[in-house]
C-alpha cells in the first residue's frame, strides 16, 4: 500500500471519529433556517470587510478538517475530488444546503461531515475557501480538447462565462479535476438523483460520453 493511500486512510479514520460525534450533537439543534435566508446573510457579510475578515478566519479554522480530502486551500489533488479553492461563494454555500437537504448526494462521509456543520459554519467556510488562491496545475498535465472548446462555445458558456470562472451561483469550471467533471456531468444527464438541477440536465442531455470527455479535458485544462 503507498504512503498515499495509507495516510488517506488514517484521515478517513479520524474524519468518521468526528462526523460521528458530531452527528451526535446534532440532534438537538433548533430547526435550520431556510437557504435563503443563508444566502441573505452572505451577501450581506461579503459586503461588509470587518465581518467578512472574522468570517474568513473562522471558516480557515472550521475547514481545516476537509482538506485531507480537498487539500490545502481547497486544492485538490485526488483525481475525483473537487477543486474548492476561489470557486464562488453562492455556489459553495448552495451546494452545501443541498448535501443537508438530501438534494444532492456523495458518500455517507462527505454528507455526515456537511450536515455536522451548523449554517453559520457553512457561510463561514464558504467565505473563507473563495477567497483561497488556485494552485496552477503543472503544465503537462493540461490535455488541450478542440472538440471540448467548440462544444463550450456553443452550449455552456453563456452561463459558465469565456474564463470559466462562472458568476456567484454559477460554479467555476475552470482548472477543475477532470474526472470529478466527467462524473458530475453524467450525473445530470443520467437524473439519476446524485446531482438535480435543471438547466445542466437539459444542457447534458443530448451529450455522448465522447463529448462529456472532451468538454472535461478542456474545462480541466483552462487556467483559472
Ligand atoms: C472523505 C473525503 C472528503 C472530505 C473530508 C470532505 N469532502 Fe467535500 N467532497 C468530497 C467528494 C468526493 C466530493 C464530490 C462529491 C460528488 O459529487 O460525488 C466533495 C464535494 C464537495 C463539495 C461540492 C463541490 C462542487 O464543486 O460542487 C463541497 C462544497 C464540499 N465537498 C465541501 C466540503 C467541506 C466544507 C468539507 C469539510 C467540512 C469537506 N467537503 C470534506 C470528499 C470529501
Ligand atoms: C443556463 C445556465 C447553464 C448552462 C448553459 C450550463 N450550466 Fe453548468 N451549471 C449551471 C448551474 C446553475 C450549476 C449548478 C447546479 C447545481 O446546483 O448542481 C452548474 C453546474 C455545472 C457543473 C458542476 C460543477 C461542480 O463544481 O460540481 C459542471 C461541471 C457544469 N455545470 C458544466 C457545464 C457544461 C460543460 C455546460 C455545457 C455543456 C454547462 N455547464 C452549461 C448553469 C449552467
Amino acid at each position: 500500500m503507498s504512503l498515499i493511500k495509507l495516510s488517506c486512510m488514517t484521515s478517513l479514520l479520524f474524519i468518521t471519529t468526528f462526523a460521528a460525534a458530531a452527528s451526535n450533537r446534532s440532534t438537538d439543534k433548533p430547526a435550520p433556517p431556510p437557504p435563503e435566508a443563508l444566502h441573505e446573510q452572505l451577501t450581506q457579510i461579503s459586503q461588509d470587510p470587518a465581518r467578512l475578515s472574522a468570517a474568513i478566519q473562522r471558516g480557515q479554522k472550521d475547514a481545516s478538517v476537509c482538506r485531507h480530502c480537498h487539500g490545502v486551500g481547497g486544492n485538490s489533488v485526488l483525481p475525483e475530488v473537487p477543486n474548492l479553492a476561489s470557486q464562488n461563494s453562492g455556489y459553495l454555500l448552495e451546494q452545501m444546503n443541498k448535501f443537508v437537504l438530501g438534494q444532492r448526494k456523495s458518500s455517507p462521509f462527505m454528507e455526515g461531515m456537511i450536515k455536522a456543520l451548523a449554517p453559520d459554519e457553512r457561510i463561514d467556510i464558504a467565505l473563507f475557501l473563495s477567497q483561497q488562491p488556485v494552485a496552477p496545475k503543472p503544465a503537462d498535465s493540461r490535455v488541450q480538447s478542440t472538440a471540448g472548446k467548440n462544444l463550450y462555445a456553443k452550449l455552456c458558456v453563456s452561463c459558465h462565462g469565456a474564463s470559466g470562472t462562472g458568476t456567484q451561483k454559477i460554479p467555476r469550471v475552470a482548472g477543475q479535476q477532470g474526472p470529478y467533471l466527467e462524473a458530475s456531468l453524467k450525473r445530470y444527464r443520467a437524473g439519476s438523483g446524485e446531482r438535480i438541477d435543471p438547466m445542466m440536465a437539459a444542457y447534458t442531455r443530448n451529450l455522448k460520453d465522447a463529448d462529456i470527455r472532451s468538454l472535461a479535458a478542456y474545462l480541466s485544462s483552462m487556467q483559472p
